[in-house]
């Protein structure tokens, strides 16, 4: 019989046709009511998938990034070197313009490019079988992370905790296990019980539809709350913790992340409860010095407006305003969870200490 448990954590979101054509995705937009693979094939459907987040969490697009690069690189007509490498490079700019904030879609498109440029004037027979290798490097190696960040994070909590999440940083968003939900995966599979509250996450609701759904199926204990409910929970005395996970974070600790998590940190500041951050270190971008260094993705007023409404629930021309992330101050988290351990302020010198 299947441990649903593995079923979760090990699920086959993100990977690449065994042909090597298409890159499968599991459509994040169709859950939970339909499990639907997508096969991405060109450029605009790959684009198109990361935009309308059918495959979203910051390493998930990355992972998806790296891929679909290898699948474009097997398409491409060119063969000789310089033409070959600037096609590359376009395309790689296309898809990286499909969502702005969560820097590991640029870091993985980064490393994708660096095997072509790193082997100046190689055939594309030389090339095709590098970048394979690396694409499913990026992926391997998320894996790696999310196993040790879990680790990392669990060693955080006590068995019988509550703990408060917002938006979605599972296996769904990742490769395995996840970031800010990886410890309570693993906590799982050692025996231990912790009693979760998952914001739905207005707008887009990646909290009811996917964290909800994860960690149900898994058998932990979750409780659905909207947004605005987080207070009272935490009031209440029924969070010990919140976890979530991280789109970029820049080299003084300011972490942008799905909108609302900064309302979170504020609250989990306001009643004692440790705040953390979770993420794999290529979401660290020590290029922004802060958070204002970090561009925030604006998207579409309709999805407040009408999306998951049966009916719209304004007026048409009413104005919107839909940021899809916000930045959390440094000064606001207790400590930020990497595969390397666990970073604690002042975040320029900790984080810094990572790349060393
Ligand atoms: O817009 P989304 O759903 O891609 O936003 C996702 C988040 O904000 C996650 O918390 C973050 O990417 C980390 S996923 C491990």
């Amino acid at each position: 019989m299947c441990d649903p448990l593995r079923q979760v954590t090990h699920c086959e979101n993100i990977r690449l046709a065994e042909d090597g054509r298409s890159v499968i995705i599991l459509d994040q937009t169709q859950l939970p009511n339909r499990t639907e693979y997508r096969a991405l094939r060109t450029p605009e459907e790959m684009y198109e998938a990361i935009q309308l987040l059918r495959v979203r969490g910051a390493p998930a697009i990355g992972i998806c990034a790296g891929y679909c690069m290898y699948v474009l690189a097997r398409q491409m007509e060119e063969r000789d070197y310089d033409a070959f490498a600037g096609r590359f490079h376009a395309l790689k700019e296309y898809l990286n313009a499909s969502r702005p904030t969560a820097v590991n879609l640029s870091w993985a498109l980064g490393r994708m490019e660096r095997v072509v440029t790193g082997h100046p004037g190689a055939s594309v027979e030389e090339l095709l079988p590098l970048l394979e290798a690396e694409c499913k490097a990026i992926h391997r190696e998320d894996i790696a992370m999310c196993r040790s960040i879990s680790e990392h994070g669990l060693a955080l909590l006590k068995d019988g905790d509550g703990i408060l999440t917002h938006c979605n940083a599972g296996p769904l968003a990742t490769s395995r296990y996840g970031t800010a939900l990886g410890p309570l995966f693993l906590g799982k599979e050692k025996g231990m019980q912790f009693k979760v509250f998952a914001d739905e996450t207005r707008p887009l609701l990646q909290g009811a539809r996917l964290t909800s759904y994860e960690l149900q199926r898994a058998g932990i204990d979750v409780t659905l709350i909207c947004d605005n409910m987080a207070s009272i929970v935490m009031k209440n005395g029924w969070v010990q913790a919140c976890l979530v996970g991280c789109d970029r974070v820049a080299a003084n600790g300011d972490t942008a992340n799905k909108i609302g998590t900064s309302g979170v940190a504020i609250l989990a500041k306001h009643y004692g409860i440790p705040f953390y951050v979770l993420g794999p270190t290529s979401t660290i971008d020590l290029s922004c010095k802060s958070g204002d260094d970090i561009e925030i993705e604006l998207r579409d007023g309709a999805e407040i407006r009408e999306k998951f409404y049966a009916e719209p629930m304004a007026l048409p021309e009413v104005k919107c305003y839909n940021p899809a992330f916000d930045v959390t101050d440094h000064s606001l988290i207790t400590g930020i969870v990497t595969e390397k351990g666990v970073c604690y302020p002042p975040y320029t010198e900790s984080l810094a200490a990572l790349f060393r």
